[in-house]
């Protein structure tokens, strides 16, 4: 039913953790399944996201496109971070069941959200970031429309 890949970042996720005087955190949840993930950035003066670690509170689906989505952002830019969509992390981790999409736009939803608090401390606007949602239910209904 799970790829390798997204066993593997279940059983050994990478990045777990917080950092401290993050540049930009972001906590979003689900409130139908009740899962929470939690972002760190740590963005250095070019821009660059030197450091990205997660605290999830989730299913094992939540867990590894968490993990893989760290692993996704670092050493990016903003703006390629910004790429790094629910599908990026999807594929990266060589797909997910159909019941479990939901679960990678939490991820997605999280790098957003720490992006958005990243600007918000730096008073700047990142082009193409809309304003983060706390909870992703409503998003998951479109999402559903979609697959
Ligand atoms: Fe809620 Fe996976 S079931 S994030």
């Amino acid at each position: 039913m799970y790829s390798e890949k997204v066993m593997d970042h279940f059983n050994n996720p990478r990045n777990v953790g917080e950092i401290d005087d993050a540049s930009g955190v972001g906590t979003v949840g689900n409130a139908k399944c009740g899962d929470i993930m939690r972002m760190y950035l740590d963005i250095d003066d070019d821009g660059i996201i030197q450091n990205c670690k997660f605290k999830t509170f989730g299913c094992g689906a939540a867990v590894a496109t968490s993990s893989m989505a760290t692993e996704l952002v670092k050493g990016k830019t903003v703006q390629e971070a910004l790429q790094v969509t629910n599908r990026a992390v999807m594929e990266a981790l060589d797909g997910l069941p159909p019941v479990k999409v939901h679960c990678s736009l939490l991820a997605e939803e999280a790098i957003h959200a720490a992006l958005w608090d990243y600007a918000q401390k730096k008073g700047i606007e990142i082009d193409g970031l809309e304003k983060p949602v706390n909870d992703i239910s409503e998003k998951e209904e479109e999402l559903e429309e979609e697959y």
